[in-house]
Formats: C-alpha cells, structure tokens, sequence
C-alpha cells in the first residue's frame, strides 16, 4: 500500500515508517518540525537504505495537504501528528483544541475531497480515564480528566460521525498504552526537547548522568510495591500493530478502537531496576508526592489486536529498556 504518515518524523511515526517500508508498503511523511528534526529523515535512511519520501508541511493548512494527497495519491493515512503532553495542554488548551482538533477536522476534509477514506488515528488510553476494573477493554466507559485527553476522545468521536456519514469511510482509533523503547539499531528513538515529562526517557538521563535522579510520584498506590503501574510497550511492536491495522482497513468499512497493549503491568521501581540492568549501573532515584492526575494502575486487554489484526506484543521488558539505552548512548 502507499501510505501516509502524518508526524512521520516523531517517535512513534519515525519507527512506523520502518516498519511500514520494511513489510514492503511506500511510505510519505509529513512534519511540520514542530517536535521533531529532519535528522530523522538521514537516520531513517541509514535504517532503510533510502530516504523515504518527505513533505514539509502542518495538518492545518488544508492547501498543501491537498497538494500531498494529490500528488501522492495514498490508499490510507496514518495519523500520528499532534500535541502529546498532558502538563502542557493543561497550561496552553486552546492549542491543542486547535492543532489536534482542527489540525484532524482539516487533515478529513482534505482526504474526503481527494477521495482517501481509510485513516488509522494515534487514540491513547488516556480516554479510559479512571480504571473502573482491569485489564481495560475497548468497551471500558471513556472519560478524560485534562485537555490532551480530550482531544483524542473528541477526535475519536469525530471520526465515528464521519464513518456513520459515509460507508465508504474507514476509521481505526489504535489506543496505545506506554509506548517506549527505541529501533535497534539506536539511530532512532525518543528524545524529547527540556525535561522529559515521561518515566522512561527521564530515566534514561539519570542513568546517563544528564539528570540527578529519578523523582517516583508516590508509593503509597494500591499496587504491590506501592508505585504506579502501567503497560508499558516496545515501539516497534506498536509499529507492527500500525502495520497491520493498515492491511486490515483494505477490507475493513466503519469505525473501530483497537488497545495497543501488551496486558502486563509493570510499576515504577520495576522500570528503575530493568533499566539499571541495561545500563550495568544503579539509577538514584527518591521517593516524591504523587503527580496530580495520576492512576494507580492501567494495562489492556489486547485480546481485540489479536483477533482482527493478528497482532500480539513480542518485546519484553528488557528489550524495552536495552533498546532505550542504546539509543540513549548515541544521542548525547
Ligand atoms: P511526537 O511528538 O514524537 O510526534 C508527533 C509528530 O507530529 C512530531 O514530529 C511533530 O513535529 C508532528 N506534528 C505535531 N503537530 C503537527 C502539525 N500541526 N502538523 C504537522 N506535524 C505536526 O509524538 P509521538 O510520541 O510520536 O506520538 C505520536 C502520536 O501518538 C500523537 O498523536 C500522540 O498524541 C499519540 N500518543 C502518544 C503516546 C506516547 O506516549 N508517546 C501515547 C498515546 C498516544
Ligand atoms: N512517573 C514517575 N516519575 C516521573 C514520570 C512518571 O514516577 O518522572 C510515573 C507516573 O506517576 C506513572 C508512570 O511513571 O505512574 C508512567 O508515567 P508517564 O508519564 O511515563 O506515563 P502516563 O501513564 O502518565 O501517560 C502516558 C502518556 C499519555 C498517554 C498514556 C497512555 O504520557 O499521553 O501514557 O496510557 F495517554
């Protein structure tokens, strides 16, 4: 298939694109730099052997997104381009309302005006809210508590009212639990600008020395060491799950959410140690409050991923944190 790959330069699109190219689809990334590098593209070439195809451009300018839709002609989009942090979204909501909600209202329109109506959506279990039990399933109640969240429940809806619009549409939600790890070859991972506000890459620059120690947010969870717990997954299995979810919308017409998750849980001190096992050395970490907003515990069922897509996570945790180091090492 020719596909492409909103956010294809970010964490998650970069590792997609090998995937993707590597099953023997033709992939086209679109970027608009905003929390990613054109170093990407070299490094994606070194993985692959060439560079994959690259148009600069952002999801709300619905002119050039139809000039890319036109010139290319995909079969379906994956989209992955958007604004992900929780904090942020807190402090600044009238841009994520507008470059994740307006960005996807323009990215749909363009696609229904050049006639491409197979999208896979970058969903996150963030839309399950408060666990009510676990492991959370597809028909988990949905509720978010900040604005990130609700954009991708409001994505998700608008996307449900398009596919109930129109047969022809299909709509994959793919909702990640916590992507991490990098490709192995170390070229390619996540390195976020500033402080990371997630675990894993904040763990990995402590173990690099970059960072002091690890702040925990709270111990004292109904969880068995007292931290939090979450289903964390390999980036490239989340990339296998990407590439079959886009040979399952060949054939598939409507509207559907699909957990991308391993269905283990692991907390935090569980995190700190595999990584000290990566690294060979201890990572200081001390115990702190809880972070407002937090749950104690989350992981999937990802019995649905394996029933229509196939698709089950292979990568263990060590492989996670190994990959991660890796990565880490190269970009210092
Ligand atoms: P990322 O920030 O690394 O990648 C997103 C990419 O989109 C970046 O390259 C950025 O430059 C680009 N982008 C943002 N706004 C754009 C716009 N208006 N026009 C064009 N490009 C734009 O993030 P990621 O971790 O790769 O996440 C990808 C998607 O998956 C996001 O939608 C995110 O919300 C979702 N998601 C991520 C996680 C996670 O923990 N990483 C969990 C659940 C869901
Ligand atoms: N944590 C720490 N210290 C840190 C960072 C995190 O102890 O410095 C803890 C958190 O309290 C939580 C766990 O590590 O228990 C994981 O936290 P992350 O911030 O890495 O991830 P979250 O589960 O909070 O959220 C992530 C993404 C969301 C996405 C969600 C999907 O940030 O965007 O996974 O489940 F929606």
């Amino acid at each position: 298939m020719k596909i492409l790959l909103t956010g294809g330069t970010g964490f998650i699109g970069s590792h997609t694109a090998v995937a993707m190219a590597q099953s023997g689809h033709e992939v086209i990334l679109f970027d608009n730099f905003c929390n990613s590098d054109c170093s990407v593209l070299d490094r994606l070439q070194s993985i692959l052997g060439f560079r994959p195809a690259f148009e600069e451009g952002d999801i709300r300018d619905e002119k050039r997104l139809k000039e890319v839709l036109q010139t290319y002609r995909p079969e379906a989009v994956v989209h992955f381009a958007g604004l992900k942090a929780v904090g942020e979204s807190v402090q600044k909501p009238l841009e994520y309302y507008d470059n994740n909600i307006c960005g996807t209202v323009t990215l749909l329109r363009a696609m229904q005006q050049t006639g491409i109506k197979k999208i896979i959506f970058s969903s996150s279990a963030t839309v399950y809210g408060m666990p009510q039990y676990l492991p959370l399933d597809e028909g988990h109640p949905l509720s978010v508590t900040n604005p990130y969240g609700r954009t991708k429940l409001q994505i998700e809806e608008i996307l449900s009212d398009l596919c109930a619009s129109d047969p022809q549409w299909s709509a994959i939600c793919l909702r990640y639990f916590n992507p991490i790890g990098a490709h192995e070859s170390g070229l390619i991972g996540e390195n976020p600008r500033g402080i990371p506000n997630n675990l894993l890459p904040y763990v990995a620059r402590v173990a690099a020395g970059q960072l002091q120690a690890v702040q925990v947010f709270g111990n004292d969870y109904d969880t068995p060491d007292g931290t939090g717990v979450r289903d964390y997954i390999h980036v490239m299995d989340l990339a296998d799950g990407h590439v079959r979810a886009a040979q399952y919308s060949q054939t598939h017409r409507g509207w559907i959410a699909i957990n991308l998750g391993t269905g283990v849980g692991y907390s935090v001190l569980d995190i700190i140690h595999a990584y000290e096992k990566a690294c060979g050395h201890p990572i200081a970490y001390r115990i702190t409050e809880r972070r407002p907003g937090d749950v104690a515990s989350n992981w999937a069922n990802p019995q649905r991923a394996f029933e229509l897509l196939g698709w089950k996570a292979r990568y263990t945790l060590e492989d996670m944190c190994r990959d991660s180091w890796r990565f880490q090492q190269n970009c210092r």
